[in-house]
């Protein structure tokens, strides 16, 4: 017991003391030099065991997908409508199907380290879902995000995607974050340069949407125009 408590004081002082650090050197813009082996392990785990249970926002908080969410997973994603106008709507899948996936993720997902978070609501009502994966093997990072139909246009999106990339930039030593959106998707665009990102380019024949090949924005933000968390600021617990 004494014993434990002990190492909850060393924990929690390593936390301070890691936190504080990252914070200042985010401010210097210096993170991603100094984030790495050991110390990213730790922070990482600091992160979710010692203080955010949860990734939390104002509206809303991200928690990883469980096995307990597929029922939600089915209901969205077999759903045509869940992936709005511009999305390319994902094969048909059974809860049996979906439940052996998440117990053996498909090589790809395995490759791309792909992890999908819930968007819920304070009140825990589930609204939608945001994920990352490695698209590059020098570990560039790729975000994908939905909301269900009744949800949208009520801030959730941005506030969703604000948190996704405060978490990335200080868990992960990486220097940038991409998305790609249909270029008729003036949601998502607007959601993304919101929070930061730019259009670098288009991608041409990118997606088979509704039957047709379609282009795409490809946007990116670095951790320079990052600079700082502006949600994932401090503890809440
Ligand atoms: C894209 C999506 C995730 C955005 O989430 P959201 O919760 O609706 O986003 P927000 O409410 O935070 O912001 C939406 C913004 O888009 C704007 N917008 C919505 N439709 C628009 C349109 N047709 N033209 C221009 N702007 C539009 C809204 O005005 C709002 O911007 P504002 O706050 O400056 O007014 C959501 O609409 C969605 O899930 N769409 C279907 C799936 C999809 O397209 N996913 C993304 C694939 S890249």
């Amino acid at each position: 017991m004494e014993n434990s408590k002990k190492s909850n004081k060393i924990a929690a002082r390593v936390w301070l003391v890691g936190w504080g650090k990252v914070l200042s050197q985010t401010q210097t813009g210096s993170t991603h030099h100094v984030l790495s082996g050991e110390k990213i392990y730790m922070k990482r785990k600091l992160l979710f065991v010692g203080v955010f249970r949860l990734l939390e926002g104002k509206n809303v908080n991200l928690r990883i997908v469980e096995r307990d969410d597929t029922d939600f997973m089915v209901d969205c994603f077999n759903n045509i409508d869940f992936w709005g106008e511009y999305d390319p709507i994902v094969e048909q899948k059974s809860k049996t199907e979906r439940m052996k996936q998440f117990d053996n993720p498909s090589n790809l997902a395995i490759l791309t380290e792909r992890k999908r978070f819930i968007i819920q609501k304070k009140d825990g009502t589930k609204i939608g879902f945001i994920g990352h994966w490695i698209v590059q093997p020098n570990r560039m990072m790729g975000i994908g995000y939905d909301i269900i139909p009744s949800e949208r246009g009520k801030g959730y999106g941005t506030e969703a995607i604000q948190l996704m990339v405060d978490y990335l930039f200080l868990s992960q030593n990486i220097g940038r974050i991409q998305a790609i959106t249909d270029v008729r998707n003036k949601a998502s665009q607007s959601v993304l340069e919101k929070v930061g990102f730019r259009i670098e380019g288009t991608i041409r024949k990118s997606a088979f949407v509704r039957g047709v090949w379609t282009n795409a924005y490809l946007y990116s933000i670095l951790r320079e125009e990052w600079k700082e968390p502006k949600t994932l600021t401090k503890s809440t617990r």
